[in-house]
């Protein structure tokens, strides 16, 4: 199983690398390639009609219109990470990504969304791959665990 991440630029690293670090941790392969949609717009096309991968993730920032080309060049999933940036913290980008017209669709997660994207992807692949959908379970229980120890730890510094 392997998703493939898009980034529109090298700036977009420090947000994208939570998607990747969460991708490994599930033991998902990842490809990772910098691609811009108005830069490098034949790179992109290129890089997503020979992808062997089974989902895209897209990584944008300002006029991200980059999720957006990436789900006219497939029709796997695309999920769009809006990125933040200067001078609108990522209302442009979140804009430019999910308001996408009829018929090509992006499934687009929170501005700086990387965990969540990467998360995203892999419930798709675990509709296909039970050893995912149990660590998916297990991710899950971990982190109610992990609010109870809050929860708890909180309660005892009150009482
Ligand atoms: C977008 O423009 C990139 O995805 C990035 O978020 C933003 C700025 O790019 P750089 O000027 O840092 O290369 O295309």
């Amino acid at each position: 199983m392997t998703a493939a991440i898009i980034m529109g630029s090298d700036s977009d690293w420090g947000v994208m690398k939570a998607a990747v670090d969460t991708l490994k941790s599930f033991g998902v392969e990842v490809d990772l390639t910098v691609s811009s949609a108005h830069r490098t717009p034949q790179k992109v096309h290129d890089f997503v009609k020979n992808s062997s991968a089974q989902v895209f993730i897209a990584a944008a920032g300002m006029a991200a219109h980059l999720a957006g080309v990436v789900a006219s060049l497939t029709t796997k999933p695309v999920i769009g990470v809006p990125i933040s940036s200067e001078p609108f913290k990522g209302l442009d980008s979140l804009l430019s990504t999910v308001q996408m017209p009829g018929g090509v669709p992006v499934a687009t997660v929170a501005v700086n969304g990387a965990k969540n994207a990467a998360l995203l992807v892999v419930q798709i692949l675990a509709l296909q791959d039970e050893t995912l959908a149990k660590k998916l379970i297990a991710y899950r229980e971990q982190m109610a665990a992990a609010i109870e120890l809050k929860d708890q730890k909180l309660k005892e510094a009150l009482s």
